[in-house]
């Protein structure tokens, strides 16, 4: 049996891409293995949210993962801030955790170009942090998207320093998963290589969008004057609108408009009509599902609670043990 560490940032509701790059496997994942899946909200600070917002996204992601079929008594659901321990891993992996190798880091980089008015030490150190949130569950595995390997490869590398620098065998070294082998990466609509929360207006479908929100989007998404010789190679953008159509719509919707893209025959206004039928008709369940549980604040309130209790009593272990390695020992 594995133990499995995941989590979402609560920056805004969940989209497609969350769910095929990391919830698909949660759900598989829990009925076989001892899984952790967290909302990472120490993480989301580093955008300065408004406490009202802040309290109001964690709520909502974990009505969307208990929505989705997470179950709280299979798996521990748990937010990151109610596990202090969290913090105190942090720490100490931060005191070897080079500055040269955190600015080397791709997501670093890209949020520097992004928003270069807020670089702030957290966002520095965020692999950190996330190195933090899987090694407090000493995991095995960690089912993410794509963008989240190199975040993967830093864990590997702190959790083994870790080890020599004590020379113990303590941190195991988490592998990123997927349970088609390859890590995804979702495309979003409007032209944007990655479905994301920052990736700008229309780009991502969430599962709470309304039906009308969703044509809206898919409709609007970005494409151009069509192929002009048979089987021609397809930009980014229309390659996009393909992916999004092999995850959510049959196979023979599929092959249909990838036929009729090869003999130059494709209608754009009617592959996207058919892109936002089926994805309405993906997201129809946890629509209803999300509504409901979101009404029930007892449950809500009692898996928290739940979870913070179990994903406790495990980091606590943890970091019992890391103190004692380093050296901080009871007088
Ligand atoms: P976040 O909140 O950006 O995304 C949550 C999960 O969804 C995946 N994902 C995608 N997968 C495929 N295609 C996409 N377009 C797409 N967009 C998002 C992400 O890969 C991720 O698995 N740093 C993490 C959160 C985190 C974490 C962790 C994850 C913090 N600590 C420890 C695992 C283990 C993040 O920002 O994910």
């Amino acid at each position: 049996m594995e133990t499995v560490v995941s989590g979402i940032r609560p920056t805004g509701n969940l989209h497609l891409g969350n769910y095929f790059g990391a919830l698909r496997n949660f759900l598989t994942m829990q009925n076989e293995h001892n899984c952790y899946f967290f909302i990472a909200d120490y993480h989301s600070l580093t955008t300065h949210p408004t406490p009202g917002d802040l309290h109001g996204n964690v709520r909502q992601i974990l009505v969307e993962y208990l929505a989705a079929g997470l179950d709280p008594e299979k798996a521990t659901l748990y937010i990151q801030s109610d596990v202090p321990e969290v913090a105190e891993l942090y720490l100490f992996l931060n005191m070897n955790a080079y500055i040269g190798e955190l600015e080397r880091c791709t997501s670093f980089k890209d949020k520097i170009r992004q928003q270069p008015e807020n670089v702030n030490a957290g966002l520095l150190t965020y692999p950190t942090l996330m190195a933090a949130d899987i090694l407090i569950h000493r995991a095995t595995k960690v089912p993410v998207g794509k963008d989240q390997e190199q975040h993967l490869e830093m864990t590997r590398t702190f959790g083994n320093r870790f080890n020599r620098l004590y020379n113990v065998d303590y941190f195991p070294e988490p592998q990123a998963f997927n349970f088609g082998n390859e890590l995804v990466k979702i495309p979003g609509l409007n032209g944007s290589g990655k479905m994301g929360k920052s990736e700008g207006e229309g780009n991502a479908i969430y599962f709470a969008d309304e039906p009308e929100a969703i044509r809206k989007k898919v409709m609007k998404a970005v494409t151009d004057s069509g192929p002009t010789e048979p089987n021609q190679a397809r930009p980014d953008a229309i390659q996009n609108i393909f992916q999004l159509l092999k995850v959510v719509s049959a196979p023979e919707t599929y092959n249909f408009f990838d036929e009729m893209y090869n003999t130059c025959q494709i209608r754009y206004g009617d592959m996207k009509k058919q892109l936002a039928v089926d994805m309405i008709a993906f997201t129809e369940p946890m629509r209803e599902r999300i509504k409901a549980i979101s009404a029930d604040e007892a449950y809500v309130s009692k898996v928290a609670r739940l979870g913070k209790e179990k994903a406790q009593e495990n980091a606590s272990k943890t970091i019992r043990e890391v103190r004692e390695i380093i050296g901080f020992k009871r007088f």
